[in-house]
């Protein structure tokens, strides 16, 4: 349960987003409502009304969001904030990280930090890495490639989505280092390997499997968000069949969809899968969307290079379980044989650090360079990445971590 004093914080930041809101205009007893009975401590510290206007003015990851949304179309906003049915596991995302709180080991000289980290050979200055999401031209023109060029610039780790509008190849080349795939298999084999050849072909090391988006999903505030935007979207989005919405989406190129039906979701994904993929490939092959310890325990068993504990950012489906409080039980079932990486509701360096800690080697984030890229392009994603690794540093030196390794459980401690 959130303090009241984070509930109080978090309310005033909601009612002030939706007083800049057209959705606003439509809910004005929102506006009504009786305040928290709770004193607000940050009364006077409250994020201006206006949004920033360059990424410089930004004191954390959430001033971009205000910008993204007024610069992004209703329904392409919608697609990146929505969860699913009653968001509560978007929520419980954010909400988990307040059941741990850190410990600091003082006394412990942390005039020089590293923040760096090393997997599968590749060396990166941050902990934090770019998670994949699809069609990031939905909010900037340089999609990606954008993306890529600021992950370039704080040599960071980027992982790129399937279903991304540029290709592997183009995203590789702008990041000047190889980044890892992300697969999308398809319900059929002939598309998921003639994927990962391409990943294979654009120097990608590993590639990692999604498993947790097998079926159709209710994306509420996506589909509210679409009723509110007044444009034509069949204008740009030919939704008659799978081969057509994949059109702007290159990793897709000279691959033949045609008898893809429905959504291309990979409902018939099983173990078996996983090791006819290892068995074509000489990349490393990790899974995305582990959330328990037994299938933490099975992907080990099953000679997989790793595992991304992840709940798809709250997309995958409404479970209430956040991924930080998913993070320990499974870092004891994997027990050191494999990486164990982590996303979802990331925002914070002390989010980070928390994870860290627990036995993450790495930490993705999604929504927050979206939120940079929809506000002000390369330049704002290069910002967000910026904060989030000064945080993190901070944070680090505060807890008396000279670097990743050093974090251990004795840095974290389970409160509730
Ligand atoms: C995603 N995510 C995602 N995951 C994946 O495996 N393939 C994909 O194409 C996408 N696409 C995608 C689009 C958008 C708009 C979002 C917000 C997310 C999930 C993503 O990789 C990651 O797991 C979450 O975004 C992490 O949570 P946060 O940081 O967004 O809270």
């Amino acid at each position: 349960m959130a303090s009241p004093d984070i509930r109080a914080a978090s309310r005033r930041r909601f009612l002030q987003y939706l007083a800049a809101s057209p959705l606003y205009a439509a809910t004005p007893a929102l506006a009504a409502e009786t305040p928290s009975k709770w004193p607000d401590p940050m009364i006077w510290t409250a994020p201006p009304a206006e949004p920033i206007k360059s990424p410089k003015d930004a004191i954390n990851v959430f001033d971009f969001e205000p910008v993204a949304y007024r610069n992004v179309p209703p329904a392409h906003f919608g697609y990146m904030a929505s969860g699913l049915d009653d968001e509560v596991t978007l929520r419980a995302n954010r909400e988990g990280f307040l059941k741990f709180q850190l410990m600091p080991h003082r006394l412990n000289d942390v005039s020089k930090v590293d923040a760096g980290i090393e997997i599968f050979g590749g060396r990166y200055d941050s902990p934090i890495f770019i998670c994949p999401t699809g069609g990031n031209q939905f909010f900037h023109p340089d999609g990606e490639v954008a993306v890529a060029k600021a992950a370039r610039s704080g040599n960071h780790l980027q992982i790129l989505s399937t279903s991304s509008n540029f290709s592997v190849d183009d995203v590789t080349k702008a990041r000047g280092a190889p980044i890892w795939f992300q697969l999308y298999a398809s319900p059929k084999w002939e598309v998921a390997q003639a994927l990962i050849k391409r990943a294979e072909n654009a120097g990608c090391p590993v590639v990692m499997v999604t498993v947790d988006r097998l079926a159709g999903r209710n994306q509420e505030t996506l589909f509210r968000l679409m009723r509110a935007d007044s444009r034509d979207c069949s204008a740009c989005h030919d939704r008659s069949s799978f081969a057509a919405r994949a059109a702007r989406r290159h990793n897709y190129d000279g691959i033949d969809l045609s008898s893809i039906t429905g959504g291309g979701e990979s409902s018939n994904l099983s173990w078996d899968t996983i090791k006819r993929m290892r068995d074509v490939t000489r990349m490393k092959v990790m899974l995305k969307g582990i959330i328990t310890a037994d299938d933490a325990d099975r992907a080990a068993q099953n000679g997989l290079d790793g595992i991304l504990v992840s709940n798809h950012g709250g997309r995958g489906e409404d479970n209430g379980r956040s991924t930080i409080d998913a993070l320990p039980e499974i870092v004891a079932a994997v027990n050191g044989r494999i990486p164990v990486l982590v996303d979802s509701g990331f925002r914070r360096g002390t989010d980070v650090v928390k994870a860290l800690a627990m036995g993450a080697q790495a930490v993705g984030v999604g929504r927050p360079y979206l939120w940079g890229l929809g506000a002000f392009g390369q330049e704002g994603v290069e910002r967000v990445l910026e904060l989030m690794r000064t945080e993190t540093r901070a944070a680090m030196q505060q807890c008396g971590a000279r670097s990743v390794k050093e974090l251990n459980a004795s840095f974290v401690r389970r409160v509730t």
